[in-house]
C-alpha cells in the first residue's frame, strides 16, 4: 500500500472503526475484474461507507491525500466503468450499504433510494405499494441506483417511458471537493441554470459520487403478454415495429435477435426452449402492458397484432404467451444472450445506436463488410431495435487463441465497426456508457467540440482527477484522428 493510501486507510479506520475499510485481498478479488473478465485492475482497499456524511468523509479524506476513488455498485459494467486501474493507485468505493429507501409514495409516484439499492429490490418496493419502477436489464439482480443513474443506463423496457435520464427526479451527490449536491426534491421546474442532476446521470462517477436518487414510479402492471415472431429480416422487424407503433401505445418493448444468439441460449442456457420454429433467420420479442382493466387485455392486443402481421407479410410465424410462466420463459430467452454468448468464447462487443430507421441497413451491410474484412469472423447483432440501439459483437474465428485475438486483431475490428456506426451518425456508446473500454475510441472519434467541452466540464469540477481516473475521457490531449 502506498503511503498516501495508508494515510487515508488509517484516519477511517480511525474516524469509523474497522467496518469502512476491507484489504483482505480475497475479499477485494471479487471487485478487482470486470462481469466480462476483460478487465483487471488492483486495489489495496475497498471503502464501505453507509450514509450520505461517510461519503462526504471519504472525498474530503481522500482528496486530501491525493488518493483516487472508483466508485462501485454491483461491478455489472459492461465497459470496465467500475474497475479500479491496474496500477494500484486508487481505491475502490463501494456504495452497497447505502441500501434505505428513504421515501416510497403512491400518491406522488416518487421513490427516494440510495445508491446501492439493487434494481430488483426497488422494483419490488414499487409493485408492493401498487406502482412500478419501469426500467429493466438483465442484471437487475446486482445493478444498483447508483450505478444505474451513473450509467444512465437502458435495458429492454425503453421503449415507453425512456433511460434512467427520463426516470431520475433528482440526484443527491458529493462532489469532489466534498461538498454535497442536494437535488433530490423532484422540482418541475427548475431554471437555476446548468442542469446538475443531468450532468451526474451518465458521469459514470467521474463527477461526483451519486449517494441517492428520486426515481419516477409509473402506474403497475394488471396484466401483461408477450409475442415471439420469427421472420425474415431486420427491415421486416422495423416494419413490423411501425405497425405495432401506429395501432397501440402499449408496446413497451421490441428486441430483436437473430437465429445465432437463440441458438447459443438453447446451447448453453438450461431449461431453454425455441418459441417458435428456430431455423427462421431472426426473431422478435413484443411485450405489452396494461395499467387499467377496463383497457383491452395484452394477450388479445398482441394476437390480433399478430394475425395482422401474418396476413400482411410482415412475420413468418409467432406465439403470443398464453400464462404468466410462459412469458418469463421467453424473457430469459433475451436475458440470457449475454450470459450464453460469453459461453461462445471470444468475442468483441459493440454498443450502438443509429436513427432506428437507418438499423435494419445497417445491422445488415456493417455485419457483411465486418466478416468480409476479418475472415473467419461472425458479427451477431441483437437487442433493442425500438430503441435504435443493438449490440453488435463480433466472435473470433473458431480455434482462435483468445489473449492473442484480443491483443492483435480485437482493436482493428472495433475501429472497423466504430467507424460505421459514425459514418451512419450513430452512436459507439447507446447505454452502457464509455468506462475504460470505449476511452480511447471516444478521444479518436470526438467529435472534437464534444470533447473539449467533457474535458472542460472535467477538469473544473474534478480538477485533481479524484475520481474514477481513467474512465470516460482522460485531461491529456486527445490523439489526432489518422
Ligand atoms: C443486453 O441488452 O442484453 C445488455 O445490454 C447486455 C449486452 O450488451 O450483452
Ligand atoms: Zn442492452
Amino acid at each position: 500500500m502506498r503511503p498516501n493510501q495508508h494515510e487515508l486507510v488509517e484516519s477511517l479506520r480511525a474516524r469509523f472503526g474497522a467496518r469502512m475499510v476491507e484489504t483482505d485481498p480475497e475479499a477485494l478479488a471479487p471487485w478487482l475484474t470486470d462481469w466480462r473478465n476483460r478487465f483487471h485492475g488492483a486495489a489495496p482497499a475497498l471503502l464501505s461507507p453507509e450514509s450520505l456524511e461517510e461519503v462526504q468523509a471519504v472525498v474530503a479524506l481522500a482528496g486530501a491525500a491525493g488518493v483516487p476513488l472508483v466508485p462501485q455498485g454491483g461491478n455489472t459494467s459492461m465497459v470496465g466503468g467500475a474497475t479500479p486501474p491496474a496500477d494500484g493507485s486508487a481505491v475502490i468505493l463501494s456504495l452497497r450499504r447505502m441500501k434505505r429507501i428513504r421515501a416510497l409514495s403512491a400518491e406522488s409516484s416518487l421513490a427516494v433510494a440510495e445508491a446501492g439499492v439493487i434494481l430488483a429490490a426497488l422494483q419490488d418496493a414499487a409493485q408492493e405499494i401498487g406502482r412500478r419502477f419501469p426500467l429493466d436489464l438483465g442484471s437487475r439482480g446486482s445493478a444498483t441506483v447508483g450505478g444505474l443513474v451513473s450509467t444512465n443506463a437502458g435495458g429492454t423496457q425503453v421503449l415507453r417511458f425512456g433511460t434512467m435520464r427520463g426516470l431520475v427526479a433528482g440526484v443527491e451527490a458529493v462532489l469532489p471537493d466534498g461538498s454535497v449536491h442536494d437535488g433530490l426534491s423532484a422540482l418541475k421546474k427548475d431554471n437555476r441554470g446548468y442542469d446538475l442532476n443531468q450532468l451526474l446521470i451518465g458521469a459514470e462517477g467521474t463527477l461526483g459520487i451519486v449517494t441517492a436518487a428520486t426515481l419516477r414510479l409509473v402506474p403497475s402492471v394488471v396484466s401483461r403478454a408477450v409475442a415471439w415472431v420469427g421472420l425474415d429480416s431486420p427491415e421486416q422487424a422495423l416494419r413490423l415495429l411501425r405497425h405495432a407503433e401506429r395501432r397501440t401505445e402499449a408496446v413497451e418493448s421490441f428486441e430483436i435477435i437473430p437465429a445465432e444468439a437463440l441458438a447459443s441460449v438453447l446451447a448453453h442456457i438450461p431449461g431453454t426452449r425455441a418459441p417458435v420454429d428456430a431455423g427462421r433467420r431472426w426473431h422478435v420479442l413484443i411485450e405489452a402492458v396494461s395499467s387499467d382493466p377496463g383497457e383491452r387485455a395484452p394477450d388479445d392486443l398482441l394476437a390480433a397484432l399478430l394475425g395482422e402481421a401474418l396476413e400482411a407479410g410482415l412475420a413468418q410465424d409467432g406465439v403470443v404467451s398464453a400464462s404468466e410462466a410462459q412469458a418469463e420463459a421467453f424473457w430469459r430467452i433475451r436475458h440470457g444472450i449475454s450470459e450464453s454468448e460469453r459461453a461462445r468464447g471470444p468475442a468483441v462487443q459493440h454498443d450502438i445506436s443509429v436513427p432506428v430507421d437507418a438499423m435494419p441497413g445497417f445491422m445488415t451491410g456493417a455485419g457483411a463488410e465486418i466478416e468480409a474484412r476479418f475472415p473467419g469472423t461472425r458479427a451477431v447483432a441483437y437487442g433493442h431495435l425500438g430503441d435504435g440501439n443493438v449490440h453488435f459483437h463480433v466472435r473470433a474465428p473458431a480455434g482462435a487463441d483468445r489473449s492473442r485475438w484480443y491483443a492483435d486483431e480485437a482493436p482493428g475490428i472495433t475501429r472497423a465497426v466504430h467507424d460505421l456506426v459514425v459514418a451512419a451518425g450513430g452512436s459507439i456508446s447507446a447505454e452502457h456508457g464509455v468506462g475504460q473500454m470505449k476511452r480511447d475510441e471516444l478521444a479518436r472519434l470526438g467529435p472534437a467540440s464534444r470533447l473539449a467541452a467533457l474535458r472542460a466540464i472535467k477538469r473544473a469540477l474534478d480538477p485533481a482527477g479524484i475520481l474514477n481516473p481513467g474512465k470516460l475521457v482522460t485531461l491529456a490531449p486527445a490523439p489526432d484522428r489518422p
